[in-house]
């Protein structure tokens, strides 16, 4: 799964990576990737303790980020697409703020919603609806511009953690929604989570269909 994810970040032209981990594999994973040479990358390492959120996970970043803009990709999260196109439209843009990568599904409820307005742009996310707005999830990609520190600060300070314990990074993105203009692009190819076991079994089938394909 982590060489998957690695791979959408590299493919898509981002070799300077910075990996949080948490629980007890920690050294396992370390041990694994290296240095990131082998990918063609640099990799650093963060620790998490427990499980407070992506939002968090991001803001432990901060010294090795800060100042620059920053793509966030969660470790379970399986694309078939890249995004150079979008890294480089991005980072050449002097107005982004916020890119968020949306997704049709049948089962909003699980995700983050976008709740959109008759030109596409996003209004409004919410985390996990019982009655969602749309069939459009939020994906576990993300870039950001140089203020997302400040951002996170504003949330820990006017939101803070959530009932689950955790700092949202839906919260963050409505920030950014709401005082800036975020971006959004729909994801073409295939895109799961492997959260639940219905969906790694999901993503398993896709990647072994790909490696198929790939060797054929
Ligand atoms: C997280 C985000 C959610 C997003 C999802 C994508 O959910 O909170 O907004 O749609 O990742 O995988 P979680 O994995 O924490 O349930």
């Amino acid at each position: 799964m982590i060489y998957k994810v690695i791979h959408t970040l590299t493919k898509s032209g981002i070799t300077e990576i910075s990996i949080v981990l948490g629980g007890e594999s920690v050294g396992d994973f370390i041990r694994l990737l290296g240095d990131g040479k082998e990918f063609g990358a640099s990799f650093s390492y963060v620790y998490q303790q427990g499980a407070g959120g992506i939002a968090e996970a991001l803001n432990l970043t901060r010294c090795i980020v800060a100042g620059e803009k920053v793509a966030v990709i969660l470790g379970d999260n399986i694309f078939e697409d890249t995004f150079a196109e979008e890294v480089k439209q991005f980072d050449n843009s002097n107005d982004s703020s916020c890119m968020l990568f949306l997704k049709e599904v049948s089962d909003p409820e699980r995700f983050g919603v976008a709740e959109l307005d008759g030109e596409g742009t996003i209004l409004n996310i919410e985390e996990k609806p019982k009655i969602p707005k749309s069939n459009l999830c939020v994906t576990g990609l993300y870039f950001y511009d140089k203020n997302i520190f400040d951002v996170i600060d504003r949330v820990i300070k006017e939101i803070g953690y959530s009932s689950r314990g955790e700092l949202e990074i839906t919260d963050v993105n409505n920030y950014y929604i709401k005082t800036s203009k975020t971006k959004s692009v729909i994801v073409n190819g295939f895109w799961s989570d492997a959260g639940t076991f219905r969906t790694l079994l999901k993503c398993s089938n896709f990647i072994k269909k790909q490696h198929n394909n790939q060797i054929k």
